[in-house]
């Protein structure tokens, strides 16, 4: 038994290291779901910088709306792009596969579930982790996916901003696909405190109950 559990975990861990693709240490996304006005600003840069290639095709901008207190106008005018024209749409891409590969090599993945395949530290590290390299053929590299095929689109962003402001935007932009990798996260975790004080409360009688049946038996 003992040796299979070794077998099993020598076999597990070149696997834990190559899914992760470069071997840096991650830097901490500090994200926080609850925060609106972040998660808000987070999908304008995700449909702004990322969906002309990556579709998020089990986001539907109607949950959007709710989730994140948007209205409905400011949906459709800051949002809606790329062939969707109503609320009920999900998030197109403006690519499709084929072109994808014609211009990358490899089609730019859905990204919708990307913040949980890979963990919120993941997507913030790589977008913190692009940097100038005149032998890649889009001119930039990355230190956690090293040879990426994504050109990198926040060049001009990243460079005509202060760290910090690049930064809060990746992070931002971070809280926003960890949310769409599970939007009734919120949900749950505010419902969960709930539960728990209900647990709490019901400590009580049930504490005083057993007093009470207790008491003909001591
Ligand atoms: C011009 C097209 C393009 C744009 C715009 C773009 N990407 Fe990409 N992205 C790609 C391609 C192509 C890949 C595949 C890279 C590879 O496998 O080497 C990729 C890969 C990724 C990956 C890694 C996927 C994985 O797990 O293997 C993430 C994360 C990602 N992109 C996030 C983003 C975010 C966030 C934005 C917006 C800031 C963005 N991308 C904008 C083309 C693009």
């Amino acid at each position: 038994m003992k040796r299979l559990i070794i077998v099993c975990f020598l076999l597990c861990f070149p696997m834990l290291a190559t899914a992760s693709g470069g071997s840096i240490e991650l830097m901490k996304s500090g994200y926080d779901i609850h925060d609106k006005d972040s998660l808000r600003k987070g999908a304008k840069l995700y449909i702004d910088s990322c969906a002309s290639c990556h579709a998020a095709k089990y986001m539907r901008y109607q949950r959007i709306a709710k989730d994140l207190e948007m209205t409905d106008e400011d949906v459709m005018t800051n949002l809606v792009r790329y062939g969707a024209t109503k609320l009920s749409d999900t998030i197109p891409s403006a690519m499709t596969a084929e072109m994808g590969e014609t211009a990358f090599g490899v089609a730019p993945p859905d990204l919708t579930l990307e913040a949980n395949y890979r963990g919120a530290d993941w997507v913030y590290t790589y977008l913190m982790s692009f940097y100038k390299d005149e032998k890649a053929s889009t001119g930039y590299n990355n230190h956690l996916m090293p040879d990426v095929a994504m050109p990198w689109v926040l060049a001009y962003a990243q460079s005509s901003k202060s760290e910090e402001e690049f930064k809060t935007e990746m992070r931002d932009l971070t809280n926003f696909m960890v949310y769409m990798a599970e939007p009734i996260r919120p949900y749950r975790e505010n419902m969960g405190k709930y539960v728990l004080g209900f647990l709490v409360i019901l400590l009580i009688p049930t504490w005083l109950l057993k007093n009470e049946y207790w008491k003909d038996i001591h």
